[in-house]
């Protein structure tokens, strides 16, 4: 962890200072050698002068020389050199345009190409080939260095945690994703669904607003991630949720400033900035929030309102209560499994996980699950709002498969293949985290059509998702329009194994995949089975920005009509 205080940042530093000195000994060097009325000098001047210089450029040439193998590798893939010390940084990390920024690169340059983010060298790659091999390579498992500002605010949970650590953590938690476990979730599902159901009806369709969905989506996912891994019921629908989207989106905020800005990379300089301080408040805010889910509770995956049992034990006959008694008691042992329950007993049983551990896995459990799950969904709405005709296909499926009315089951959400066609089109073409960074912990040997390369350990490899994911060398000539059948159908040209990558793939591939593809299959399949939606916005008009998760510029509303 030593590491974690001087990072890149101290290192920006000292490079910046050396040369600073360096530059203005040379500058004064010369007005000594050069001023016609310095009499006065002495020769011990002088040579304290040279000495000084030449040690300082004996420092730099070292510096050189000690990161010779980063040049080598950057001579071999030629990439923008962009400004000294800052690389390209300033052009890079505008969020705005950054997407579309490193696209127009890898046209000029021929990715994978080599550049300089800081003083750190960075490897862009957007190939599948290229992708694939750092997927699987086993010493490409640790994050890049950006994601420590991440867990320097929000704790070191999974998403950022290295190697050891992460290793020791992710097969703790793993079993609670496991697809046993994930069948428990479906009432919690359906109901949430059910409740976003009658959102759209009383706002849309009864009130006939144009609605904006991703609001509602994000309320509703966060709702169902509380449930299923915290086993807390969170009444987003009533309570006020505003404050917590915003630490949400302001954490992100936090720490993309903080890479924009390499004078706050060093921790003390931080510290004492405004920006610590607006992250402190909204991490103050998020903590609380957790903080709140993690206090004790008899959990509520499979456990029915209290409330609603109160009047059901009124209601119903008596033999019908007992039978849903045992399946209450069926229901809370299968609670155990879930999330918190797990990494409960990992802390209870031992010397496994600390109580500090559990509230950093917790707090990025619930912002991996809710922000790129609700993203993913919206996205798949709003390409099936612009688009009719699939949005007639998927309802064509939906009435084969199931009832008009009623819960969905595990089995029929498998059976399903358009709408997961449809969801699958949609991250293709708007990847949730269109951007992952890993850092190379030891060399690697890219092998290439035209050679091997050696990337040398300690370089940030930046996978573009997003590009690759749009790019017409991989998907054809429709790569950038919204084409379920051309792209997933029975009859689409098969397609290299990693260039549709949205959750990544390897050792440290997203750990809940199948919950989101499953919650947003419910979610959707309950939509369009009896409302139509659509939207004046096309394709062509959407901006993205990158900003960690994908966002819109604006997101346009939409029209609900029931079918
Ligand atoms: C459509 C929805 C989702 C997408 C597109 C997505 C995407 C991703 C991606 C790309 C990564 C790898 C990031 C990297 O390598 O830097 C990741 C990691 C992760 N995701 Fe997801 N995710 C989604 C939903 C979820 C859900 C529902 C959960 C929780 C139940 C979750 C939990 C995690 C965790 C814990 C990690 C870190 C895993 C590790 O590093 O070992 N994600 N996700
Ligand atoms: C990467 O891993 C996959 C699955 O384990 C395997 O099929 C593939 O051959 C591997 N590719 C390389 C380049 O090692
Ligand atoms: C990232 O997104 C958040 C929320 O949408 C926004 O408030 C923030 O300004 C964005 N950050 C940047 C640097 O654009
Ligand atoms: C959708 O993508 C996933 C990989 O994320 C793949 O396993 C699945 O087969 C795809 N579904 C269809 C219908 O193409």
């Amino acid at each position: 962890m030593g590491r974690a205080a001087i990072g890149p940042g101290s290192q920006y530093y000292l490079e910046r200072l050396t040369l600073n000195i360096f530059l203005f000994d040379l500058i004064q060097f010369n007005s000594i050698r050069l001023d016609p009325i310095a009499g006065s000098w002495q020769f011990n001047d002088m040579l304290a002068c040279i000495i000084l210089v030449s040690w300082l450029a004996l420092l730099w040439l070292y510096f050189l020389w000690s990161r010779r193998r980063y040049y080598k590798a950057a001579w071999q893939l030629p990439g923008p050199v962009g400004w000294p010390f800052i690389g390209m940084g300033l052009q890079m990390m505008n969020p705005q345009t950054f997407l579309q920024y490193m696209d127009g690169l890898s046209h000029k340059y021929k990715a994978p190409f080599i550049s300089w983010m800081g003083t750190n060298c960075f490897l862009y790659v957007n190939d599948p080939q290229t992708v694939e091999q750092i997927f699987n390579s086993t010493h490409c498992t640790n994050k890049g260095d950006f994601y420590r500002f991440m867990s320097s605010a929000i704790g070191d949970g999974l998403f950022t945690s290295s190697s050891p650590r992460w290793q020791k953590h992710r097969r703790l938690i793993n079993p609670a994703f496991g697809r046993q476990i994930l069948c428990n979730f479906l009432p919690i599902f359906n109901a949430e669904a059910d409740v976003l159901l009658e959102k759209l009806d009383v706002e849309g369709v009864q009130r006939g607003k144009s609605l904006e969905i991703y609001e509602i989506l994000k309320k509703i996912v966060l709702e169902a991630a509380c449930q299923t891994t915290m086993g807390k019921r969170m009444n987003f629908q009533h309570d006020g949720s505003k404050a917590i989207f915003e630490a949400y989106s302001g954490i992100t905020e936090v720490c993309v400033k903080r890479m924009l800005s390499p004078w706050l990379y060093p921790e003390l300089i931080y510290r004492w900035s405004r920006l610590f301080d607006r992250q402190q408040k909204v991490v103050g805010v998020l903590f609380g929030f957790v903080e709140q889910l993690l206090q004790p509770a008899v959990s509520v995956v499979g456990v029915e309102d209290s409330d609603a049992n109160k009047q059901l034990e009124e209601e119903q006959h008596q033999h019908q209560h007992q039978h849903q008694r045992q399946q209450q008691q069926q229901r809370r042992i299968k609670s155990k499994s879930i999330f918190i329950e797990q990494v409960r007993e990992h802390v209870e049983r031992g010397q496994q996980m600390s109580w500090q551990d559990v509230r950093d896995e917790a707090n990025v459990i619930i912002a991996a699950t809710f922000e790129t799950t609700s993203t993913a969904l919206y996205f798949t709405i709003l390409c099936l709002a612009m688009h009719p005709e699939y949005q007639e296909k998927l309802h064509d499926e939906l009435c084969a498969e199931l009832p008009e009315h009623g819960d969905i089951s595990i089995e029929q959400l498998e059976r399903l293949s358009y709408t997961e066609m449809a969801i699958n089109e949609s991250m293709r073409l708007f990847a949730p985290v269109p951007m992952v960074l890993r850092r190379a912990g030891q060399d690697l040997e890219l092998r290439r059509d035209d050679g091997v390369y050696l990337i040398p350990s300690g370089t940030q490899i930046g996978i573009d998702i997003y590009n690759m994911q749009r790019d017409v060398r991989v998907w054809g000539p429709l790569a950038r329009t919204y084409n379920p059948e051309a792209h997933f159908g029975p009859d689409a040209p098969t397609r290299h194994a990693f260039a549709f990558v949205p959750f990544t793939k390897g050792l440290r591939m997203c750990i809940g995949y199948r919950y989101a593809l499953l919650l947003m299959k419910l979610l959707l399949a309950k939509i369009f089975r009896c409302y139509r939606i659509s939207t004046a916005a096309r394709l062509e008009q959407l901006l993205v920005k990158g900003n960690i998760s994908l966002k819109l510029k604006e997101y346009p509303l939409c029209r609900v009509e029931r079918r």
